[in-house]
Parts: structure tokens; C-alpha cells; sequence
């Protein structure tokens, strides 16, 4: 019996969509999500050339890229209705799609340039995913699951990153509010929240390779002798996409091996 049998699979003909999954921890869900039996995975993502590939990837039969700026409201309804008018309906929506300042956005020199910027992306575009998935959930009447990415900095403070720090505190608001007002359809929306984990994001923002930054958050995690990876982020996601969450809404699942109290 193969691998693909023994797997009792928890996505089998679910219709998804994953923003940013061109690369990082979405790339790693989308993987996730057809090996777990998604008809349609949908990758959103503005990186053309890597959004092709990780669906070719998983297979063109069960992945598609669109490119889709998610910071246009428009681009956004645009790639939910023509999934649904593609594939009959949405079932899950992973709002992953993020950024992080390259300065350190401290209090006393923050760059409000740079602030609307990362806000755009990591607030306003997150509002507008939830806000065009759970419309087409209504209207199908699909009792749909949205996830939205936060991450540890949506319930701590830091010494740097305020911009970054703040738009992950928003996400929760977003995630805690929807699925007060969603749960009356069925549709339930919670998030995810890693702590440090090595995508092209991580490295970039510390300027470190990827041995060297599991090196440095190691200590930071009370759980020994395993390191964050993208993997233990999308188990975490699957978890919250599958009916093995039936009963799970509004709630923050942080991935941090124990670092944040
Ligand atoms: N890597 C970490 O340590 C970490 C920790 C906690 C939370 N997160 C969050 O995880 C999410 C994914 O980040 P990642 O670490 O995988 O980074 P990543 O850079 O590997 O992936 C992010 C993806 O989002 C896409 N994206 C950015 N702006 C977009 C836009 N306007 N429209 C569409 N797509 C856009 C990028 O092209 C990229 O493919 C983000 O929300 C990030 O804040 C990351």
C-alpha cells in the first residue's frame, strides 16, 4: 500500500485558495492541502514565475496560479468569483499573503510610508480576502473555513517592527470579529500563528541564511530538539482548514514549540 493510501485524507474535493502561495509557508500549505486531496488548490500570489511553478508542482490538474495583487480590492473579488464560476464553490480560503518593513519601524523613526505600505498588505488586503471568501461561502451556502496567518507578534510587543508588531494585533481583531459574525453561516475563521520559521521573508528581514536563523530562534522555543519549519505551520493550517476543527471558530493556534506565554 502506498503512502497516498495509508493517508486518510482530510481535504478530499475541497475547492481552496492561498494567498502568498508562491513561496514560504503558503507554498508549503499548498502542497499540503492536494496531497491531502484538494480538487483545486488556487495560488494567489503577485510572483509570477514561482506561483507557476509550485502549482506545476502539485500538478495542473490540482493546482492553478492566478496572479492576484491582494492589496486590490478588486483583483481580490475577481479571483474568488472566477474560482467559483470555474470550480463551483470555495470551501477554504488561507489568507497567508504578508510582508515585513526591511527598517526597523522603532516608534521614534517610524516611516508611515512604509507603515500604510506593509498595512495595505498584512490589514487591509487580510480584511478584504475574509471579507470576498465569506461572501461566496454565503451565496453558495457553503460552510466554508477561512485562516488568516497572524503570527506570535499579533499578542507581544517588540523593540522593533512596530508596523509589523501592530498589523498581526489587527489580524486577531479581524479573525476574532468574523467569526463572531460568520458562525450564524457556518463558516468558521480562525488563524495561525508561527513564531520565527525560515522562508525567503525570515531571512530577508535578518539578513541570515536559513541554518543561521533556526540557530538563532532555537533558544527562544521551550520544546527541544526540533526546529520550526514551514511543514509544522501548514500541519497547523490543515488542521484549521479540515473538518478535524469542526467546532473550532475564533481561535489564535500559535506554532511557537512554547516561546510566547
Ligand atoms: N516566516 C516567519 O517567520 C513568519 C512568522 C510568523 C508569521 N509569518 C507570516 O506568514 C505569512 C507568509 O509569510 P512567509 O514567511 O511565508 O513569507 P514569504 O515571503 O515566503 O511568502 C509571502 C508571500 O506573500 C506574497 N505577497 C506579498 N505581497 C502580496 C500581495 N500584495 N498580493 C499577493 N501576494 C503577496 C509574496 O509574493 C510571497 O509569495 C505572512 O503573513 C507573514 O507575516 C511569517
Amino acid at each position: 500500500m502506498t503512502e497516498t493510501t495509508l493517508l486518510r485524507k482530510k481535504q478530499e474535493g475541497k475547492l481552496a485558495i492561498v494567498t502568498g502561495g508562491a513561496s514560504g509557508i503558503g507554498e508549503a500549505t499548498a502542497h499540503l492541502f492536494a496531497k491531502h486531496g484538494a480538487r483545486m488548490v488556487v495560488i494567489a500570489d503577485i510572483q509570477e514565475e514561482l506561483g507557476h511553478q509550485v502549482a506545476k508542482s502539485i500538478g495542473l490538474n490540482h493546482s492553478i496560479f492566478i496572479c492576484c495583487d491582494v492589496t486590490d480590492e478588486e483583483q481580490v473579488k475577481a479571483m474568488v468569483e472566477w474560482t467559483v464560476k470555474n470550480y463551483g464553490q470555495l470551501d477554504i480560503m488561507f489568507s497567508n499573503a504578508g510582508i515585513l518593513n526591511k527598517s526597523d519601524q522603532t516608534v521614534l523613526n517610524l516611516d508611515l510610508l512604509a507603515f500604510d505600505h506593509l498595512c495595505a498588505i498584512n490589514v487591509r488586503a487580510m480584511a478584504v480576502c475574509v471579507k470576498h471568501a465569506a461572501r461566496a461561502m454565503v451565496e453558495g451556502h457553503v460552510r466554508g473555513s477561512i485562516v488568516c496567518t497572524a503570527s506570535v507578534a499579533a499578542t507581544m510587543g517588540s523593540t522593533h517592527s512596530t508596523d509589523y508588531f501592530m498589523s498581526k494585533h489587527a489580524v486577531l481583531g479581524l479573525v476574532r470579529s468574523a467569526s463572531r459574525q460568520l458562525g450564524e453561516h457556518g463558516i468558521r475563521v480562525n488563524c495561525v500563528s508561527p513564531s520565527i520559521v525560515v522562508t525567503p521573508l525570515a531571512c530577508s528581514k535578518t539578513g541570515m541564511d536559513a541554518e543561521q536563523l533556526e540557530k538563532a530562534v532555537e533558544p527562544h522555543a521551550s520544546l527541544k530538539g526540533v526546529v520550526l519549519k514551514v511543514g509544522h505551520v501548514a500541519d497547523a493550517v490543515l488542521f484549521l482548514a479540515s473538518d478535524d476543527s469542526g467546532f473550532v471558530n475564533g481561535h489564535n493556534l500559535v506554532v511557537d514549540g512554547g516561546w510566547v506565554d
